[in-house]
């Protein structure tokens, strides 16, 4: 199994602090084959280090997640402003997703924690400096997180995003520092101190929500809720099974999703239908306030890939939609749905599989002949995620362009 190790900025989990990168990149080889020999539960586990893939709730943390919840709810009807960590790759989406966080006042960004995703970390950290300067919100501390996801290689996305993740836009250096701890001991700080307070909007692959779960278990029990832009009922963006997020650390997502965290995911089923026009990017551009601007620029440096014969055909705000859902309720609909993550798969990995509950339903057959037979009891469809199934983005377009332009449309 990897090591995480702190490595300058960010945590490189291809070395290992004894033995070098050879030594690594064969427990990482090592990690894969146990990973494709055993079944997925089994892996899922060595790959998070003893936090079993179904993670069953002791009696204590049954009442700390009951807690938990009735924790955030009081807040949510006091009118507070819902406290919330935003994991990302910025990455296009990711930055109107942040500019609209940091400027919602439902919302309270308790820290923002970049990972290796749509672009590389040494690129999605500085992104995430830049966009909180840009909304000179530097109060918010942004940590470093995962370089790599937990077992495989990094699968990018520039494509879509740029060279650079921001479209190619030239924005300045950045001044600001993340700050010492890493996005895992951060996310687990923060969520530890507040027990019940935190949410979690994870817009990017799940490797740092993983990595803190791995290194404390029971954490889950005291996070309220998690927003996750990913997954898709309805085909990929990466293979035509997995969703982007998913597709790069399906074993991270697997822990997240198995962690019995209370989950909304705002896949591809909606996320596919808020695309940008060029009236919203007109609208952007001529608001005379920096977030605005910079989402005018971001935007339109797309657009104008897309014009000229870019890979990307249309621009979806994936990770913007996570976060308005949490300002709007009803700006998506959702349903319980138990979602599985597909880990073993040859080519299906990180694709996400939605029951519903209603016959029929069968799990795929096991993988070797010599498994004990599931008995249907021990089949878990209960519900863990409401999963989005219908979106309004007239009124999505709406909150995100007000609020980036900071006037009524
Ligand atoms: C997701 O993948 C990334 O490219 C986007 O930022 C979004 O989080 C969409 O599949
Ligand atoms: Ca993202």
């Amino acid at each position: 199994m990897n090591r995480d190790k702190k490595s300058g900025q960010g945590i490189d989990l291809e070395k290992n602090g004894s033995g070098g990168e050879s030594v690594a990149r064969d427990k990482a080889a090592r990690s894969r084959r146990e990973f494709l020999a055993n079944s997925a539960g089994l892996a899922v586990a060595a790959a998070i280090g003893g936090l079993a893939g179904s993670h069953s709730l002791s009696a204590h943390e049954s009442a700390a997640r009951a807690s938990a919840t009735k924790s955030a709810a009081y807040a949510s009807a006091l009118g507070r402003p819902r406290r919330i960590i935003i994991d990302t790759d910025p990455g296009i989406d990711d930055a109107m997703a942040i500019f609209l966080a940091l400027r919602s006042p439902e919302l309270k960004v308790e820290a923002i924690t970049p990972v290796a995703g749509n672009v590389p970390l040494d690129l999605t950290l500085p992104n995430a400096l830049r966009l909180v300067e840009i909304a000179e919100r530097t109060d918010v501390p942004v940590a470093a997180g995962a370089s790599q996801p937990l077992l495989r290689r990094l699968a990018t996305a520039g494509h879509v995003h740029g060279v650079n993740g921001l479209a190619g836009v030239d924005f300045p250096e950045p001044k600001t520092k993340p700050v010492h701890e890493t996005a895992p001991e951060l996310i687990r700080r923060i969520v530890r101190e507040n027990p019940g307070e935190i949410t979690i909007v994870a817009v990017g692959p799940l490797t740092n929500v993983a990595l803190a779960l791995r290194a404390d278990p029971a954490l889950a029990s005291v996070i309220p809720a998690i927003v996750i832009m990913g997954g898709s009922l309805s085909g990929g963006n990466m293979t035509p099974a997995a969703e982007f997020n998913l597709y790069v650390d399906p074993e991270a997502a697997r822990i997240v999703f198995d962690a019995g965290i209370p989950l909304t995911m705002v896949g591809l089923d909606v996320t596919r239908k808020c695309l940008v026009s060029e009236q919203h990017i007109k609208q952007l551009e001529a608001a005379n306030n920096p977030v605005s601007q910079a989402a005018g620029k971001i935007l339109r440096a797309t657009y104008e890939r897309m014009r000229h014969g870019g890979e990307v055909t249309d621009i979806a705000l994936h990770d913007a939609l996570a976060v308005a859902s949490l300002i709007d309720h009803d700006v998506i609909t959702r349903k319980d749905y138990y979602v599985e993550v597909e880990t073993v798969g040859e080519w299906t990995a990180g694709q996400t599989i939605g029951y519903d509950g209603h016959a029929p339903v069968r799990k795929s057959p096991q993988m070797e002949t010599s498994a004990p037979e599931p008995s249907p009891a021990e089949i878990p469809y209960k519900p863990n995620a409401q999963v989005a199934v219908a979106v309004d983005p007239a009124r999505f377009f709406h909150l995100l362009i007000s609020r980036l332009t900071g006037s009524p449309i």
